[in-house]
């Protein structure tokens, strides 16, 4: 489903506004997302880290996390911002892949420009779902 424009630049400054609480001490690297559900609810997220690294969780699946504990687990976008378009990792492509495999992921750098737009798909070529637990 194509996203309006106006829906586009809307979740992109609900990103850019999570990316400015994410607490990031150790990389720096501050990331925020804004999910679009069905129901055009936005959750919001920004990646939390953690002093043992390894506890860390990223923005995408925070925003994830937070729909899905409030009963919603049907997505349509997701934008992603960082400060250079930086690509969401392959823990977050799947954590998206088993709700919404035909998401539109966008990317943004801190000036809200689109490095890319287009289908979790493409980011994850024959995920695994759970209609392959058979
Ligand atoms: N990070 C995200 O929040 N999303 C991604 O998809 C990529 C990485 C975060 C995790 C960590 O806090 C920092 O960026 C550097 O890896």
């Amino acid at each position: 489903m194509s996203l309006s424009q106006e829906t586009r630049q809307k979740l992109i400054a609900a990103a850019q506004k999570a990316r400015q609480y994410a607490y990031a001490p150790y990389s720096n690297y501050h990331v925020g997302a804004a999910l679009l559900a069905e129901n055009g609810t936005v959750f919001t997220g920004c990646n939390v880290e953690n002093a043992t690294y390894g506890a860390t969780v990223c923005a995408e699946r925070t925003a994830v996390f937070k729909a899905v504990s409030e009963g919603v687990r049907e997505f349509q976008a997701i934008v992603v911002a960082t400060s250079n378009g930086g690509s969401p990792c392959g823990i977050c492509r799947q954590v998206l892949y088993e709700f919404a495999p035909d998401i539109t992921v966008i990317m943004v750098d801190e000036t809200g420009t689109v490095r890319h737009e287009g289908s979790l798909h493409d980011l994850l070529p024959m995920g695994f779902s759970p209609a392959d637990l058979v």
